[in-house]
């Protein structure tokens, strides 16, 4: 029986609930744990040392694209493994050009710097955004802008540019330079512009996600984006996307920005990019291709190994015509989510998302994302929470029209027991 934990790591957001036995004293104690250890995985299933099946729609939070145990990815990687896994980004690396090559070919990005996380790759963006505001602001101070409840990462100036205070307690001062303006609402971010010109700073650039997360699964506003980029043509600054959990195929398009109709300056990846394996990029298009050697580095970044997985997604993606499949899976999950909604609106206040990054927003006066978590769990579901009242839908994407058809069963049951 699992149960919930009176979480010292409330400030944890996605990871508050753990079985009858705590992480072992060996760990640190950065996560609150299930007290399941999973030892097999196949498709879109998982399976715990006793043999019990578990149908996973968080894919690892949006990582495991393939799902789990893909033929393509094990035997490119054991491959790759036989040939060579790392050397430095002191030479040559194949696997890396070929990834940068097929990222610029299929993007509006021109160049790609590779690393190993999200947090990573927006640590680079954020220097990219710095480098950039050096250059043209003139003496002016330069400025950051960021969304209110945006999630981009754990680093430092990820988490300075992360506007959710709850993951900023106890680690301030932060990186100062950021300014925070209301996630779709374009009248706080033309203030902003406004405020900084009278104090004489320069809004170098903004990083927002296309479809927020970990805020919530809330999708982007077409016409907000499109003021945006207006706005930063306008005034000189860069509009960089974190699509850490928006790119590689999970909205049903490869990337997030897609689905607004306009084009960043440039954007990051991880999550999905590997597969499970770690893998983070930076990419850029003209006006922000802007490193020089000694800028910026990773030594593990952009490895054989790590490209090779990447790689591998990226084309089982176009092979197996996934685009489609998570637009087809998205259509009949919105369906399902439609009449839970409407049959449990008690309980349910609605649904929001784009492709298989689905999010139910549950009345949270009566229920939290936690205890359906954990509903579910119990049911052999794996969902994930997205703050406190929305629980997140986050298939591999090769799920299939039975697997989509368990996970509404399986939560009707969960809304019908509540
Ligand atoms: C939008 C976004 N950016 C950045 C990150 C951080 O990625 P990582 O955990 O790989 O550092 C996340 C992780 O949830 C994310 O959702």
């Amino acid at each position: 029986m699992v149960k919930l934990v009176d979480a010292p790591h409330s400030k944890c957001g996605t990871f508050g609930y753990v079985g009858s036995s705590p992480t072992a004293p060996t760990l640190m104690n950065t996560y609150n744990r299930f007290n399941i250890t999973f030892k097999k995985g196949k498709g879109c299933w998982l399976w715990d040392k006793n043999g019990n099946k578990y149908l996973d729609a968080v894919s690892g939070i949006a990582t495991c694209s393939l799902g789990h145990s893909n033929g393509a990815l094990r035997r490119n990687l054991s491959n790759q493994l036989k040939k060579i896994q790392h050397v430095s980004n002191l030479y040559q690396i194949e696997e890396q050009t070929k990834l940068s090559e097929w990222l610029t070919k299929n993007s509006c990005a021109e160049a790609a710097f590779f690393c190993n996380s999200g947090a990573e790759a927006n640590e680079a963006a954020i220097k990219l955004i710095r480098k950039f505001g050096s250059k043209i602001s003139h003496n002016k101070e330069s400025i950051i802008l960021a969304a209110e409840s945006s999630f981009h990462g754990r680093t430092f100036a990820a988490l300075s540019a992360t506007g959710q205070s709850k993951y900023h307690q106890g680690f301030e001062p932060l990186l100062s330079g950021f300014k925070f303006f209301k996630y779709n609402d374009f009248q706080s971010v033309k203030n902003i512009f406004e405020e900084c010109k009278k104090s004489n700073q320069h809004i170098a650039g903004i990083l927002i996600e296309p479809i927020q997360g970990e805020g919530g699964v809330i999708p982007g506003d077409k016409k907000f984006f499109q003021q945006l980029r207006e706005i930063c043509d306008q005034e000189n600054s860069l509009l960089i996307f974190d699509e850490v959990q928006s790119g590689v195929g999970r909205t049903g398009k490869m990337w997030g920005y897609e689905n607004l109709e306009i084009e960043p300056d440039g954007f990051t990846l991880a999550k999905g990019l590997g597969g499970g394996h770690a893998i983070g990029a930076l990419l850029v298009g003209k006006k922000a291709n802007l490193f020089t050697p000694g800028d910026h580095a990773s030594t593990f970044g952009g490895n054989p190994f790590a490209c090779t997985a990447a790689l591998t997604i990226l084309n089982e993606i176009k092979k197996k015509n996934l685009l489609h499949n998570v637009l087809m899976r998205s259509i009949q999950i919105e369906e399902g989510l439609d009449n839970i909604s409407k049959e449990y609106s008690n309980k349910i206040a609605g649904h929001r998302g784009i492709g298989l990054l689905q999010g139910i927003v549950l009345r949270e006066e009566v229920i939290d994302a936690q205890k359906i978590t954990i509903s579910a769990f119990e049911k052999g579901l794996l969902v994930v929470p997205a703050g406190k009242n929305v629980v997140r839908i986050v298939p591999p994407l090769i799920i299939s029209k039975n697997e989509i058809n368990i996970i509404l069963k399986k939560l009707t049951l969960i809304f019908r027991g509540l």
